[in-house]
């Protein structure tokens, strides 16, 4: 599967690298920096703004890529903005529905699985508008089930904010059962899709979500762009947090009349190379086979998973993962020590709280390694790496650590 993809990748090329970071942020395919530069080489010039042919074309080009994008989530057109990333987008939905829509004793749940950006945002606004944090209890394994949701859902709760997929278990959230349910008591759900986006096939219609946000970065697209999807009628009723250029269409002494979604979201110059760029990795994720792209990496995972079993001192934290996450440990070795010994082998991962710590302090570890697959990583690839970690660990413990 995938045999010769190494090859659209600059970076692999000529490259002993075996990269299992793909979480943190996926490598580039040549066609997305080749549209990135498409931009910059021939129609440089800002959108929506000039009335000359070359600021059509950006401008056709930038709304092209809303378009592509809205299609591959099943979105309308509207209902997609370009954000700065995941993070961005996350916290617009916190600071603009979060701050304007809740009340004193309203409830918002959450998960330990968060990661930050989904996370602090939420805080933020519990401690500012005197709302509660309500956690969904993780079962035995770390999962959110939805039961354990049902649990802690009440008339009180308002928003729902989970993460689609966790970025330190890689488990996947029965998201369609828990919108239905939040719906029913009138709550609004929030969906970090940073995880899911590159990974999953994602219908926003079919979840029903009404916010779901996610990065290029980490699906073969640039950094600097993201997306918040918010369905139609949420978005119309909402405040932009970010005022000034092109989001308004009338602007008087003492008030401005702002333009309808997305572009009253959008102040400012957008991140419009990054945008032709995200349109492009997305074209390359439907050439690949979003469902082909899943599988792939869960065979990778299990089989390393299945390698990393027979291994005596690894812990592993999620070996029933359903993506193509792996999160470990080697006993008596810290993580950061362990990624610097795989680095010598020319494997990349990563160690640390990911910037999910509470999941982290679930798991009473200090930091946990994380290898993450994509379309680029191959079997030979999982053999190396199993290999090098049996090294770490005959080292690390040989010398005493
Ligand atoms: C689950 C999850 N949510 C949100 C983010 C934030 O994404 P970004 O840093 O691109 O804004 C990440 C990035 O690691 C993530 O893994």
């Amino acid at each position: 599967m995938f045999e010769n993809v190494k090859d659209d990748f600059p970076v692999l090329i000529n490259n002993p690298l075996i990269y299992l970071d793909t979480a943190a942020s996926s490598l580039t395919p040549k066609t997305v920096i080749d549209k990135m530069n498409e931009y910059y080489m021939h129609y440089p010039v800002n959108v929506h703004r000039g009335v000359y042919e070359l600021s059509h074309r950006a401008t056709q080009m930038y709304e092209h890529a809303r378009t592509v994008i809205a299609k591959y989530i099943n979105a309308s057109f509207d209902e997609v903005i370009f954000t700065r990333g995941a993070t961005s987008a996350l916290n617009l939905v916190a600071l603009s529905y979060g701050m304007d829509y809740l009340n004193a004793g309203d409830e918002i749940i959450v998960s330990e699985l968060e990661h930050h950006s989904q996370l602090l945002p939420w805080q933020n606004v519990a401690i500012k508008k005197k709302c509660r944090l309500v956690y969904v209890p993780l079962d035995d394994e770390g999962r959110i089930t939805v039961d354990n949701f049902l649990s802690v859902l009440t008339s009180k709760t308002k928003v729902v904010a989970l993460t689609y997929v966790s970025n330190v278990m890689g488990y996947i959230t029965p998201l369609k059962p828990i919108i239905d349910a939040a719906h029913k008591v009138g709550a609004i759900v929030s969906v970090d899709a940073a995880q899911a986006a590159p990974h999953l096939p994602i219908d926003v219609r079919d979840l029903n979500a009404d916010f779901l946000a996610f990065s290029g970065h980490k699906m073969f697209g640039p950094t600097g762009i993201g997306v918040l999807y918010g369905s139609r009628h949420l978005l119309a009723k909402m405040t932009p947090i970010e005022l000034g250029g092109d989001m308004n269409d009338n602007v008087e002494k003492d008030h401005a009349v702002w333009k309808d979604a997305p572009y009253k979201f959008e102040a400012g110059t957008p991140p419009i190379a990054e945008a032709l760029g995200l349109c492009e990795a997305v074209q390359y994720i439907k050439k690949l086979d979003i469902t082909a792209i899943a599988n792939h990496e869960k065979a990778l995972a299990k089989y390393t998973i299945n390698a990393l079993k027979k291994i005596p001192g690894i812990t592993l934290y999620n070996p029933t993962t359903e993506t193509g996450i792996i999160a470990f440990n080697i006993d008596g070795v810290h993580p950061h020590d362990a990624v610097t010994a795989f680095d010598q082998d020319h494997i990349a991962l990563r160690a640390g709280h990911h910037c999910a710590q509470l999941v982290i302090k679930w798991l009473k570890v200090p930091a946990t390694l994380r290898a993450s697959f994509y379309v680029y990583n191959t079997f030979d690839e999982c053999d190396q790496f199993v290999q090098s970690v049996i090294k770490a660990r005959d080292f690390f413990l040989s010398v005493g650590f």
